[in-house]
């Protein structure tokens, strides 16, 4: 593939957020899914876990549990205080609803060897504990699934398929890892909604002098 094609794929997927009634085939599900397991990760240790949620009432329960807590955000004195629009909120999490498949990305706990070091001497040297905690900032598990869901959304967008990145739902963690079985010791960390588009949103992105720095 050349770089004029790869930056095609990657400027064409825009988040979608409306499907076409039309299944998925589950093995391009399982393909992206390996695909995705190739990104680079903290120290490869690879403790994910990616659900393909073919099941509909499997689906239809997260998208419940993800809008019972919006609702119950909404009705809260604290939304109506910052303006919140309570329609408005029960539409963000409604589209999930006619998604005809979800990928649902869970991660287990990273502690690299310099962390266990670190944890040990930091009970007595507090240089060692600001060196733990500068290390644990950037939540390197978190940034290894995040490196395998950017994978995963465009090799299916390549398959012809639209998706959205959902770190909301997290909102109702507890229900969605008990609907789902997830372990103790793995988290839930993003849902991915997946099927084929019925919408072509636009996309908009700064200017890359605005975000980019050369340091010559
Ligand atoms: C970490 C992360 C979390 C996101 N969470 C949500 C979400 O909870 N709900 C939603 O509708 N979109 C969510 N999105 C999608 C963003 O809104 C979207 O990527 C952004 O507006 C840029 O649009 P584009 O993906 O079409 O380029 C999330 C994206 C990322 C990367």
């Amino acid at each position: 593939m050349d770089t004029a094609s790869l930056a095609n794929l990657i400027k064409s997927r825009r988040s979608i957020r409306r499907w076409q009634d039309k299944q998925v085939p589950e093995h391009l599900l399982v393909e992206a899914v390996d695909l995705a397991t190739w990104a680079s990760n903290a120290g490869n240790f690879q403790n994910w876990r990616f659900y393909i949620i073919l099941n509909e009432k499997m689906r239809n329960a997260i998208t419940d549990a993800v809008q019972a807590s919006a609702d119950k955000v909404a009705s809260w004195p604290e939304a109506k205080k910052y303006g919140a629009d309570a329609e408005r909120w029960r539409q963000q999490v409604g589209f999930m609803r006619s998604a005809p498949a979800m990928i649902a990305v869970a991660v287990g706990e990273y502690q690299g060897l310099a962390d266990k070091i670190l944890a040990e001497r930091e009970k007595h040297d507090p240089e060692a504990r600001i060196m733990r905690e500068s290390r644990t900032l950037p939540a390197p598990r978190i940034q290894s699934a995040a490196a395998a869901i950017a994978y995963l959304i465009l090799v299916l967008q390549q398959m012809g398929l639209g998706t959205v990145w959902m770190t909301g739902p997290a909102q109702a963690k507890p229900e969605i890892e008990k609907i789902l079985g997830v372990p103790s010791g793995l988290d839930f960390v993003a849902l991915i909604p997946v099927g084929y588009p019925a919408e072509t949103p636009k996309g908009q992105r700064k200017p890359v002098n605005e975000v980019c720095q050369i340091i010559r």
